[in-house]
This record gives C-alpha cells, structure tokens and sequence, in this order.
C-alpha cells in the first residue's frame, strides 16, 4: 500500500478517506506492459526499425540539407532562441533520428503505415519531413484527426516549429473555423471535413499525401474515409491495388501518397485493407511506469481523484499531474473541488495550477497545457480521452486513471431508441495502457488507477469501431451525395443492418431520399450544410416559411460546442430568475431566440465588458454566443449558396419558426399521456421532459425535441410545444 503522509491527516479537508492502493504488479510485469509496444509486430509483417539507422555520415547532410535549401526550417542567421529551443527539442524526438529512413520508404510506397508510441513524433514531425524532401511536389499534405482541439493545436505546434504564421503554409480546418491560404502546405483537419471535401473534389486532387492520424481509434469519418482513399489512390494512381481493374483512369501526374499513423500496433488489419503497404514502426521513448490499482473499486471517480491528486501533491516530489476523466462537466466539477482545496495548502506548499483540456474549447484556449508551470508549481491537468493518444502534454510524471470514458453509441429503434447516446462507460485495456504511458515520457512515473486489477482485466481490449455503434444517417447523406452507399463501399468493417436501416428511413422521412433511395434534391440542399441533417432540413423549411433569420439563430446556437446555459446548483434561485425573463411559452427554442435578440441588442450598445457582465448575470456563456455568431457567418454562406435568402424574418410570430424546425425534428415528436408523460410517434419509448427545459412543469399535447438524453430514465431535452394538426400535416406531406 501507498505509504501515508505523516502530514496528511492535518488538513481538514482530506478527513474523508483516500482510495488505497496496492501495487500488486511487479516491477518486471510492469516495464513488460509498455516494453510490449516496442515488441515483435504481428506475424506476416515486415518490420523495418527506422531507428538508429543513420550514419553519422548520413545525419550530417541531413542537416546541411535542413541549413541550406529550407530556410523555413532553420534561419541560419537571427534564429531566436525560442526557435532555437523548438528546433533542438525536434532534433531529440525519437522519430528525429529516422527521418532519412522514413523518407525513403515514403518515398518508395504509396501506401506507408507507420506505427509509434505517443510522444515519438509522428503527428508533429512526419509532415514537415514530407515537405522538406519535396516529396509533396506542389500539393498539400494533409493530416487528419478525429477530434477538433488536437488539430487545432496541433497545427498551432507545427507553425510555431516552422516559424510561420499558423493560416499561412501551415493551416487547419475543422467544422466552423478554419485558418488556411492558398500558401498553405501542411493542413491539419478532422477526418469530418476531408469526408465533406469530398462532394466538392471527389479525388482530393488538392493533396498530394494524405496522413490519417490516429487511425487506431477508427472513428466513422476515419472509416469513410480510408475506404475513399483506397479507390481514390487507384483513380490517381493507376490500379496497382486491384487485379483486373484496368479500366480505371490513371492520372498519373497527380498521384496520392497515403500514410495511416498509429498509436497501437494491431497494424494487420491496415495492412491488410491496403495490400501492399508498407509497415514502419518507430522506436519510442518509454520510461516504466509503476502501476498501482485502487483495492476497491471507486463509485465517485470524480471524489477518489480529488484525493489521489493531494494524496501525491503531499507525497511525492515535483512533476505534473494528468488525470483521465470522461467529459467536461467531470473536469469542470473536479477543477472546482481541487482549486478549493489547493487554495487552503499552507503557504510552504508547492502550488496547483489547473489546466483543463476538453474537446468543446475554443482553439487556443488551452495553451498553457503546453508551457511549463513556474517554480515550485504542480500543473494538474484534467482531461478527457484526448491526451491519451493525440496530445502529448509535456511534464507529465503521475496519472491518474478513472477508467472511465464517454461513448457514443447508437441504440437501436426495437429498444426504443433510433438515436446516439453519449454514456460514460469503462475504458479498454488498450486505452488504460495508453493512459498509464503518459506518466513514462520523460522519466520513471506513476500511474493510479482508480479501480481494480481485476476491473482491468475484465475490460475489452480495444474500443468496437464507431462506425459499428453509431447513427449513420449524416454520413450515409453524404455518401449519397457522391453517388456512394453504405452498403457497396468498400468499409474496413460493415455497419449494423439495424442502424443501416434506420438511418435510410430518417432520411427518406426528411425527404432526403426518395422511395428508391436516391437523393432528392432538397437532399443534396441537406448535405451542403455542415449540420446535422435535422437542422439543415429546419433551415430548408424555414425559407417556405419567412423565418431563415430565426431559424438560423437558434440552429447556431444548438450546434455552439459550448452549451448556452451556465448552471449553478449554489445559485438555483438567481438562475431561474434570470431564466425568466427569456421564456417563451412554445417552449427552449424560441427561449434561445429570445437569448440571442437580448444579447444582439446589448452586443450594439454596450461594450465588451458590459456585454460580459451581462452574460454573467444571467448565467449565460458568452462563448457559446460568440461561437453561434461564427456559425450563423458560415451557415449564411451556404444558404447564399442556395439562394436561400438568410435575411427574411417573420418577427414576432412564433408559428413560422416552430414549423419549420418541425420538418428537421419529425422524428422527434412525442404526443402527451393521460399519466402525464410523452410517447415517441416514431419509437416506441415515453419520455418526460428534462427538468433543464423551459416546458419542464407543463403539459402540452404535443412536443418536439432535440435530444433524448438518458439518466435512470430518457429525457427529452431541447423542448418546444407543436401543434397537433401540424404533425397531421408532417404526416401527410410524408406519404406524397
Ligand atoms: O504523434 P506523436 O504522438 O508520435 O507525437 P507528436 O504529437 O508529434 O508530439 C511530439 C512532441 O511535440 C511531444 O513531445 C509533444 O510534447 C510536443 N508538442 C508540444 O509541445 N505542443 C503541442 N501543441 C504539440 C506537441
Ligand atoms: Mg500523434
């Protein structure tokens, strides 16, 4: 067990019990765990270690080559020392010394599959060395990513090592910002925004290489698009791929280069889909890690945390804290307790500094993750499942595991669902191991598992691929769009008949797609908004209803990262107070209207910081109200596109607006029970309204809803009323 604190009974605040842990692997074990990752690769692959295999020859025209020819890379006269400082931090990256290596191979593949621990390099480092070499002629390189905060920072990193201006050669889009140039030669991006590119330049003719980052997480847009690539690589480059294919057009002047990065090593099935590829495999850099499991298992993760960070602040030396957590309001809650605490330490103490890192903050808000923490200072950051394996956070020497992550899973009509649910649910042993790796990047660390060996050992191994549990009709839309199905393309793993059918039927009950399911035009209107397909349908709809000012409001509102609505248990009775005075009697959407009308109002007469006061009284986010404004520019631009006109208003009637976000949530309505609760028209569930809602306490006959969301019973959240004749005549417009 974990030795206690001679000091740690003192403190008032830590009277309650700490989590005890035994540390019941041995060393050996232990180093086995991450030593594995350096292992064999599985049978069949070649494996071609790129380390180590310079020449000191060869490294010196290396450097010549960086000194010389790409000034970009090294100033050879006023380099600053911060980019003195960055160069030399890349130089000692473990994938620095394969880069000749590395080069060739990509250099002599077409398809490269590159495996390597986390923090070796790969993310950072592989494009700025494809850029170099010159083997991305004039093209982009792009880079791709499942979560928006690591593309963003990402490409922020790569600027800065460069010593440009992120937006100009080094540039990142992500859905609703981007910053790139026609200068622009590394683009960081989600593997969303590639999959969109698509309906525009079906061959990705733009980019020259294509790097899919993180392909071992296998989100959905990953999936599709490593099926797209496949046949695309054979378009650009001729049909090395497939036998007897020799009809494809070859366009041989513009090939496609493709390399798929990982954290993990199950490369096989990459291989495998991409016959022929190349697998590499860099070295990394791993210290042990000393794993020690809670002997008991934690029910409030969140609480057992808090006291393992003191329990380590008190006892072990300097080095920074990184502690797993499912989502935001974990971190938001857990940043809470511990600065409460952290600010009763004595005076002699080291300090805390807090660093959260979710996947809803802007970009740029999290950089002093980055930076080191002062003297005498302990960084404790707080993040979900993205510094597993996309951001490395350096400093790192103690992790804290709640084992615990957020899933989205679709659940199936037959179990009344028909819907994704976002739940928090046991990691993998991949990712517990992942997870415990990042206490070993700079020296020996520590890893605290907030449960049970025999917890770990009862996990899966690795995460089902999304595209196996998640709703598909936003991407089977854009499929359709490029004359794709789901069905016929060639996909690593198929989806669920289930959830293949169910997405088929909420499109053709958006009109999206015909009886034959083709896509109709109002579908390929859907398609071209970077939204869910309900509300670009409400958008659609509400041109026929005079209300595209409205609507465009509330939906940018509803697609903000950051929800509209600070709650304050503390301060419940200010809150609804406040909350009063936008409610709108149709019910949450016409609320977030009037929201939106307030602050407008206030944004032209105030300045800044009155605008922030007044946020702040009325436990508003001002964030998400800047972030909806951002939107609202893009989504205009797409309805301009459509001629659909985004300034026509229907002012003060409701009606109009309630209408049209009805043809986008016609899947959402629920009629009211004599019992007084709501049953799904489409589904078989009964639902109650979410105590958030603006409609909580009343009952009307009909609703529509934005969300279902789960607790100990389904929720509908995001609420307005509907009249009844009206879903009389959803029904029937369905049936022409
Ligand atoms: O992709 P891989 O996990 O192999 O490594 P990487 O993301 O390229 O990271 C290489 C190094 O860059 C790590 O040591 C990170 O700490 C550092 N880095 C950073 O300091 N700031 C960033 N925003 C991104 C990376
Ligand atoms: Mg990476």
């Amino acid at each position: 067990a974990v030795k206690k604190s001679p000091h740690f009974n003192d403190r008032k605040p830590f009277k309650r019990p700490r989590p005890s842990f035994s540390q019941n692997v041995d060393d050996e074990r232990k180093r086995k765990i991450f030593v594995k990752a350096n292992g064999p690769l599985p049978n069949g692959f070649h494996k071609s270690p790129v380390d180590g295999h310079l020449s000191t020859k060869a490294r010196k025209s290396l450097t010549l080559k960086e000194n010389g020819a790409s000034s970009s890379v090294l100033s050879s006269s006023g380099a600053s020392s911060k980019q003195f400082s960055l160069q030399e931090q890349r130089s000692k990256l473990p994938i620095a010394k394969g880069k000749d290596a590395l080069i060739r191979e990509f250099q002599a593949h077409d398809v490269t599959v590159l495996l390597g621990e986390t923090g070796s390099g790969k993310t950072t480092q592989v494009p700025q060395y494809l850029l170099e070499s010159g083997l991305a002629r004039d093209g982009m390189i792009a880079v791709t990513q499942p979560r928006k905060v690591a593309a963003t920072s990402l490409a922020t990193r790569v600027a800065a090592e460069q010593n440009v201006t992120l937006g100009t050669s080094v540039g990142y889009s992500v859905r609703f910002d981007e910053r790139f140039s026609s200068e622009t030669r590394i683009k960081y991006m989600t593997d969303g925004m590639i999959v969109r590119e698509l309906m525009s330049d079906p061959l990705l003719s733009k980019y020259s290489i294509i790097i899919v980052d993180e392909a071992h997480e296998r989100s959905l847009r990953t999936d599709l698009l490593i099926a797209n690539l496949k046949t695309i690589q054979r378009q650009r480059n001729g049909s090395q791929h497939v036998k007897g294919k020799g009809k494809d057009r070859a366009d041989a002047s513009n090939p496609l280069k493709i390399i798929i990065m990982s954290a993990t090593l199950d490369a096989e099935k990459f291989g495998r889909f991409f016959s022929g590829a190349k697998i590499l495999y860099v070295q990394g850099r791993q210290h042990p890690v000393k794993i020690y499991h809670s002997s008991q298992g934690q029910l409030d993760y969140v609480d057992a945390a808090m006291r393992t960070f003191f329990q380590i602040h008190t006892d072990y030396p300097l080095g920074d804290v990184l502690i797993f957590l499912p989502g935001q309001e974990d971190i938001e809650s857990l940043e809470k307790t511990i600065q409460i605490y952290a600010n009763q330490l004595p005076q002699d103490r080291m300090s805390v500094l807090i660093c959260p890192m979710f996947a809803a903050q802007a970009a740029g808000q999290n950089s002093k993750v980055f930076l080191p923490a002062s003297a005498n200072t302990r960084k404790c950051i707080l993040a979900t499942n993205i510094a597993e394996t996309s951001i490395t956070i350096p400093g790192v020497k103690y992790v804290i595991d709640t084992g615990k992550c957020k899933e989205k899973r679709f659940l199936a009509r037959n179990t009344g669902g028909g819907f994704d649910t976002l739940l928090t649910r046991d990691i993998t042993q991949s990712s517990a191991m992942q997870r415990a790796g990042r206490a070993g990047r700079e020296g020996a660390g520590h890893c605290f598992r907030l449960y049970t060996e025999d917890a770990f050992k009862a996990m899966p191994l690795s995460a089902e691929p999304e595209i196996m549990r998640c709703s598909l009709s936003s991407s089977l839309l854009q499929l359709k769009c490029i004359g794709q199905d789901l069905e016929t393309l060639d996909l690593m793993d198929q989806p669920a008949e289930e959830s293949m059918k169910s997405s088929l039927i909420v499109l053709f009950l958006l009109g999206a797609l015909n009886r034959e399911k083709e896509i109709t035009s109002v579908g390929r209107q859907m398609a071209a908004f970077p939204l869910e397909p309900i509300y670009g349908r409400a958008i659609i709809a509400s041109k026929e209803y005079g209300c595209t000012q409205e609507v465009l409001d509330i939906v940018s509102i509803l697609s903000a990262s950051s929800k509209l609505f600070v709650e304050s248990s503390e301060q419940r009775d200010a809150v609804s107070e406040a909350r009063k005075k936008f409610r709108n009697v149709c019910g949450d959407h016409l609320t977030i209207l009037n929201v939106v009308r307030s602050y407008q109002e206030i944004a032209q007469s105030e300045g800044k910081s009155s605008r922030k006061e007044w946020c702040r009284r009325h436990f508003l986010n001002e964030r998400a109200l800047l972030e909806a404004s951002d939107i609202r520019d893009q989504l205009r631009q797409t309805c301009q596109r459509l001629g659909i006109d985004h300034g026509v208003s229907c002012g003060d009637k409701d009606d109009p607006v309630i209408y049209s976000l009805g043809y986008g949530l016609a899947m959402n309505i629920a009629l009211l029970q004599p019992d007084g609760t709501y049953k799904q028209t489409i589904g078989q569930s009964t639902v109650k309204i979410h105590p958030g809602s603006s409609l909580c306490d009343k009952k009307m006959p009909a609703i529509i809803y934005d969300e279902l969301v789960y607790t100990n019973q389904i929720y509908a959240r995001g609420v307005s009323r509907i009249p009844k004749s009206f879903i009389v005549t959803l029904g029937a417009l369905k049936q022409s």
